[in-house]
C-alpha cells in the first residue's frame, strides 16, 4: 500500500445521534436506510434523527446475512428509483456490504447490476456524485464501515467474493454503542474474534504499512482487554463502546494493509459449511498464525515471528524469547475463544466427519485461490492447506 484511506469522518463518544444533525443538514431532502429484518426494528431513533435534518427517508430492510448480489441488486433497484443524496447503511457487515454494493450501482449506471462482483480497483466508479454514503455499525466486528472493500457470497459457485475499489470508502460513520448493545452473546463472540482476525491479519501481511501498523496494535489491544468485558455483560457501555472502537480502528488498520491467510481460510469456511463469518475467523485464527510462525516467510515480506511477538508483548505478554511470546499469544487467543464460547474447532462447530471428508478438496481449492493468500507472509501450497483444514477440523 502506498496511500492511506478513511472515512472523511469518524463520529464517536457519547450522545452521537444528536450530533447528526449537524452533519447531514442542508445536503439532502431524500435518505435512503438500507438494513435488515432485526435491525429494522431497532432503527427509530436514527430514522427520527435524519428526518429531523430535513430528510425524507425511506427504508429498505430486505439484506440477508452472509449476503449474496441478491440483495444489493434490490437495493440498487430502489436508490435509483428513489434518488436518495444520503444513503446509510445501518447492521452489521452483511447490510454494509450490501448497501455499499447499492449505493456503488447507483452511483455508477453503466455496472450491470449482476456484474457487480467484477468490480475491481481499476474500475472508475465516479462514485458520490449523487449521494453522500453514511454507515452505521451495529456489530463490532466487520470494521466495513471504514474500508473500501465488499464481500458478497457468489451463491452460484458456493464462495465468498471480496472485491475493492477506492472510491467505496463512506464518508461519514457514525459510531452509537447503545446499537450494539442488544447483541447475543454468540454474536458478540464471534464480531470481537474477528477484529482480532483483522488486527493481527493487517499487522502480519505483506501490505502492511507503517500507517496501518499502530492501528492493528491498538485494535487488537482494545480486543483483548474489552471482549471479555462486552461478553460477560452486553449492557457494559464501556465495554460496548471500546468493541465498537476496536473493530473500527481494526478496519482502518486491515483496510490500509489487509486480510491474509486467516480470512482465506474463514472464507472458504465461511461459503462451504456456512458458519457466520466471525466464528470462521476465531476457528481459523490460532491455525493461521501458528502456520505463519513456523514456515519461512517469502522474501519481502514482514517477518511473522517478529511481528507476532511486539503483537504479544503490546499486549502485555511477558516473554523471554519471540518464539516463546509468539507461542502464549496464540494460547491467549484459543484461551479468549473457550472463554466466550466459542468452538475450538470444525468438529465441535458442528462439521461431521463425512462432511469434512466430501469437502476437503472443495477447501483447499478455494483457499488457494482465495485473494487474501496473496497477502499471506508465508506461502502456503495445497498440501499444507490441506493440512491446515485437517487440523481445524481436529482441533490439534
Ligand atoms: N467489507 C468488509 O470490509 C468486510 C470485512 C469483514 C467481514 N465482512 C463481511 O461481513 C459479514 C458479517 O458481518 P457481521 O459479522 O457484522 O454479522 P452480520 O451482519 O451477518 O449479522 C449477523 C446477524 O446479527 C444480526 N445483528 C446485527 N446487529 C445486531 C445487534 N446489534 N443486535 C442483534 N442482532 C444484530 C443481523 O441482523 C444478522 O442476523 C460477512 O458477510 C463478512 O464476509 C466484510
Ligand atoms: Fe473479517
Amino acid at each position: 500500500m502506498s496511500y492511506f484511506l478513511s472515512p472523511k469522518k469518524i463520529l464517536f463518544g457519547k450522545n452521537m445521534l444528536r450530533r447528526l444533525g449537524a452533519e447531514i443538514e442542508g445536503r439532502g431532502t431524500k435518505a435512503a436506510l438500507i438494513t435488515d429484518k432485526n435491525m429494522v426494528k431497532l432503527s427509530n431513533e436514527l430514522v427520527e434523527a435524519v428526518k429531523a435534518a430535513g430528510y425524507e427517508v425511506k427504508i429498505w430492510d430486505g439484506a440477508e446475512p452472509e449476503p449474496s448480489t441478491a440483495g444489493a441488486i434490490e437495493a440498487g433497484k430502489l436508490l435509483k428509483e428513489f434518488k436518495p443524496q444520503l444513503v446509510i447503511g445501518f447492521g452489521g457487515g452483511s447490510v454494509l456490504d450490501t448497501a455499499k454494493a447499492a449505493w456503488v450501482l447507483y452511483e455508477n449506471d453503466e455496472i450491470a447490476p449482476e456484474e457487480i462482483i467484477t468490480v475491481n480497483v481499476k474500475t472508475k466508479l465516479a462514485a458520490q456524485k449523487k449521494a453522500r454514503f453514511m454507515t452505521v455499525p451495529t456489530t463490532s466486528g466487520t470494521g466495513s464501515d471504514v474500508t473500501w472493500a465488499i464481500v458478497l457470497a457468489d451463491k452460484a459457485e458456493h464462495r465468498k467474493v471480496g472485491f475493492a475499489n477506492t472510491e467505496i470508502v463512506p464518508d461519514i460513520t457514525l459510531l452509537v454503542p447503545e446499537f450494539t448493545a442488544g447483541m447475543p452473546k454468540a454474536l458478540t463472540a464471534s464480531t470481537g474474534l474477528d477484529v482480532l482476525g483483522h488486527a493481527l491479519d493487517g499487522y502480519t501481511a505483506r501490505q502492511q504499512t507503517d500507517f496501518s501498523d499502530g492501528l492493528c496494535l491498538q485494535a487488537m489491544k482494545l480486543a483483548f482487554e474489552w471482549l471479555p468485558k462486552a461478553y460477560a455483560d452486553g449492557q457494559d457501555m464501556t465495554a460496548r463502546e471500546k468493541m465498537q472502537n476496536a473493530a473500527t480502528i481494526a478496519g482502518l488498520g486491515f483496510g490500509n494493509s489487509n486480510t491474509s491467510l486467516c480470512h482465506a481460510l474463514a472464507h472458504t469456511l465461511g461459503a462451504t459449511f456456512s458458519i457466520p463469518h466471525g466464528r470462521s475467523v476465531g476457528l481459523a485464527l490460532p491455525y493461521s498464525l501458528e502456520y505463519i510462525s513456523t514456515n519461512p516467510p517469502i522474501e519481502g515480506a514482514p517477518d511473522p515471528v517478529e511481528r507476532l511477538a511486539t503483537s504479544a508483548r503490546f499486549a502485555g505478554i511477558k516473554a523471554g524469547s519471540d518464539k516463546e511470546a509468539v507461542k502464549q499469544l496464540i494460547q491467549k487467543l484459543r484461551d479468549l475463544s473457550k472463554q466466550t464460547g466459542e468452538p475450538s474447532s470444525l468438529k465441535e462447530a458442528g462439521v461431521t466427519e463425512q462432511q469434512m471428508n466430501d469437502n476437503i478438496d472443495t477447501l483447499v481449492a478455494l483457499a488457494s485461490k482465495d485473494i487474501n493468500m496473496y497477502s499471506s507472509p508465508c506461502e502456503c501450497k495445497d498440501d499444507k492447506l490441506r493440512q491446515l483444514f485437517l487440523d481445524m477440523w481436529q482441533g490439534k
